[in-house]
């Protein structure tokens, strides 16, 4: 296939079709990183076999050598390419627990298989594996002999990507991926939920599948499994995990990241309650004029007053609808040359613990600035 002759990074998205997820896996298997379509975020993928290419996925992000990559098999037959194998007792029950929850949203952390290169989990003795339920994804997969290590395909601590395009816009990775294969837009719309098995399971990343299911299937109580391990809990309280055990357990859980280059204010934080709608915004910080509003339902005229730009993610409040949409208005709110862009606020619990947990960490250095504006 040839590429279009006009030089632009969005000559890179390419449809997804058999003849393109066989370049894409060529690709791969010359070292080369790709785009990949999957139901929650687009990946960065190389072959987590090959360092040199995993050491591309760092380089192109950005990336802490210390945060791990999570690595994507095609189907349960194949989990033995990535993690350590036969399991042992206490892992295997634990996997066949959550198992059918698989291809989906979901990412176990547990001791590695021998193939894992310790450039992809961070010198780890554990490997995070997904089988992913996009079906781009799972052909890509099939279609290479070796398993996929993929990070969300943005720069470090910027949003993630929900659309092919947002792979290679400014703030992407475009410059680094031969092609970015087009699977339409992510379903969910927030990383998979990531849990660590093993003596003490753990829930280290709140996403799709909730904590509530996962504690069930486990057979542990919910304030246990969501004890420790997280860089705080979604009600924004980092009392819970000392950082040496937070980085230990969940080194990839930065306070600050997927953030917005303009400010972010949440409307539970003190600032939020009250808009200052006074002066449009102008002047607080983000460089830009007048203030944005990404709402959880739709807002009556008296509420969308005072907003130069209004985005409704879903119109009654609808948690799925929220997630899927929250990455991408994030992304247009930021390029909207805002002063402030308000976001609305959900309670922590099943999916909002995922919306809520990067909604935090979106408005943790706004929320720092004003913190260190007002002392
Ligand atoms: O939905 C997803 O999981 C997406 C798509 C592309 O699959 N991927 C993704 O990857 O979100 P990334 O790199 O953005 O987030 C991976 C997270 C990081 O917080 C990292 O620290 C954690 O997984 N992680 C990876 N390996 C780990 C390990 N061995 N122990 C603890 N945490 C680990
Ligand atoms: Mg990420």
């Amino acid at each position: 296939m040839r590429r279009s002759s006009i030089p632009s990074p969005l000559a890179l998205i390419l449809p997804a079709n058999d003849e393109t997820i066989r370049l894409a896996a060529k690709a791969l298997s010359a070292g080369k990183l790709v785009g990949m379509p999957t139901e929650t975020v687009y990946g960065l993928a190389a072959n987590a076999w090959d360092v040199a290419a995993v050491e591309k996925i760092f380089a192109a992000k950005s990336r802490p050598a210390t945060n791990p990559l999570i690595v994507h098999v095609a189907g349960v037959e194949r989990l033995s390419d990535a993690i350590a194998w036969p399991p042992g007792a206490v892992i295997r029950k634990q996997l066949d627990a959550v198992v059918d929850l698989w291809p989906g949203p979901l990412s176990v952390v547990c001791p590695r298989g021998a193939r894992i290169p310790d450039v992809v989990t961070a010198g780890r003795p554990t490997v995070a594996v997904r089988i992913p339920s996009h079906q781009v994804a799972l052909r890509l997969l099939a279609e290479c002999s070796f398993p996929l290590a993929a990070p969300s395909a943005n720069r470090s601590c910027y949003i993630s990507p929900t659309l092919p395009r947002h792979v290679c816009d400014t703030s992407g990775v475009g410059d680094h991926v031969s092609m970015v294969i087009d699977g339409g837009p992510s379903h969910h719309g927030v990383e998979s939920t990531i849990i660590l098995l093993g003596d003490r399971p753990r829930l280290l990343r709140p996403g799709s599948i909730t904590a509530e299911v996962l504690a069930l299937r486990l057979g542990i109580d919910i304030a246990d499994f969501q004890s420790q391990g997280r860089a705080g809990d979604a009600s924004g309280n980092d009392a819970e995990a000392t950082p040496s055990a937070e980085s230990l357990l969940a080194p990839g859980m930065m306070r600050e990241h997927y953030a917005p280059t303009t400010p972010l204010v949440l409307s539970d934080s003190d600032r939020g309650q009250q808009p200052p709608r006074i002066g449009q915004g102008r002047g607080e910080g983000g460089g830009g004029e007048g203030m944005g509003r990404i709402a959880f339902h739709k807002l009556s005229q008296d509420e969308a007053a005072g907003y130069r730009v209004v985005e409704t993610l879903s119109e009654h409040g609808d948690l799925d609808e929220i997630a899927r949409n929250l990455f991408a208005s994030l992304r247009r709110m930021d390029q909207a040359g805002l002063a402030v862009i308000h976001c609305d606020t959900c309670p922590p619990v099943g999916l909002g613990l995922a919306i809520m947990d990067r909604l935090r960490r979106a408005a943790a250095r706004t929320e720092s600035r004003s913190q260190g504006e007002s002392t």
